[in-house]
């Protein structure tokens, strides 16, 4: 595990923007793995203000996300495909049909499990997977458990991830209680992994997931058998390294 501390946030997502560009520099039509959620955003300003500056091609990038919610359709805003269209795809030169995130909405959830394993492994897996982590440990939605989940799959969340997440809606009632998430098998097998962890309140969990045991019960902690993955981090959240 290569580890990169910045001071701040900013400096983080600086860190983790050049990374990927430095990604697609090398492969032009290489394949990103996505994520969510607060900690990416910064990555994402970063990576839209390279390419409006010139430095960045993504016309033949092709990108899978790790999860969606099931339930939410495209245009709910809480949904991943509107968090991914919003950050990043409205704002660069990707092909909108080159972009993948898993169908919250299929009528048959476990068919579409299998179909997005299917695409994902027909691509050959990511060039390189970013990822954030959990308050528990979780990557994707793979929360903590006896085993780790192999391929993509319907996960039930916790309380704690529903809890985590509520600050994104109106009501703890409007959080979906279910998703669809790529599995740490997925995950592993990326060619590379970025792992982007902010602020004071992950330094717990920061510390478990690179320095503890490797265990389901602390998904991210599978991390540490994979052979590429570079953890971008600030202060805060590296306090106990
Ligand atoms: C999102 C995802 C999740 C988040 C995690 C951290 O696609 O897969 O695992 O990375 O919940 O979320 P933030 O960055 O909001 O703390």
């Amino acid at each position: 595990m290569r580890i990169l501390i910045a001071k701040d946030y900013d400096g983080m997502c600086r860190n983790g923007a050049d990374l990927i560009a430095a990604q697609l520099l090398l492969k032009p039509n290489c394949v990103l793995g996505l994520a969510t959620g607060s900690t990416p955003c910064g990555i994402y300003d970063r990576l839209a203000e390279k390419y409006s500056a010139g430095e960045l091609d993504f016309s033949a990038v092709h990108s899978v996300n790790l999860d969606e919610y099931v339930g939410l359709p495209p245009e709910n805003d809480q949904s991943y495909r509107y968090f991914m269209q919003k950050n990043l795809f409205d704002r660069v030169n990707i092909r909108r049909e080159n972009t993948h995130v898993p169908n919250g909405l299929a009528e048959d959830i476990e068919a579409e499990c299998r179909r997005y394993e299917q695409l994902t492994a027909a691509y050959g897996y990511p060039d390189l997977q970013l990822l954030g982590i959990g308050l528990n440990g979780h990557i994707g939605f793979n929360e903590p458990d006896e085993s780790f989940p192999v391929a993509t799959h319907r996960v039930s969340l916790t309380e704690s991830t529903i809890q985590a997440n509520s600050r994104f809606f109106k009501s703890l009632d409007e959080v979906p209680r279910a998703a669809v998430t790529m599995g740490i098998g997925t995950i592993m097998r990326a060619r590379r992994i970025l792992l982007a962890i902010s602020g004071e309140n992950k330094k717990e969990i920061a510390r478990a997931a690179i320095l503890g045991p490797v265990t389901p019960r602390v998904p991210a902690s599978v991390l540490q058998l994979h052979p590429d993955v570079t953890v971008i981090l600030d202060e805060a959240a590296a306090a106990l390294l």
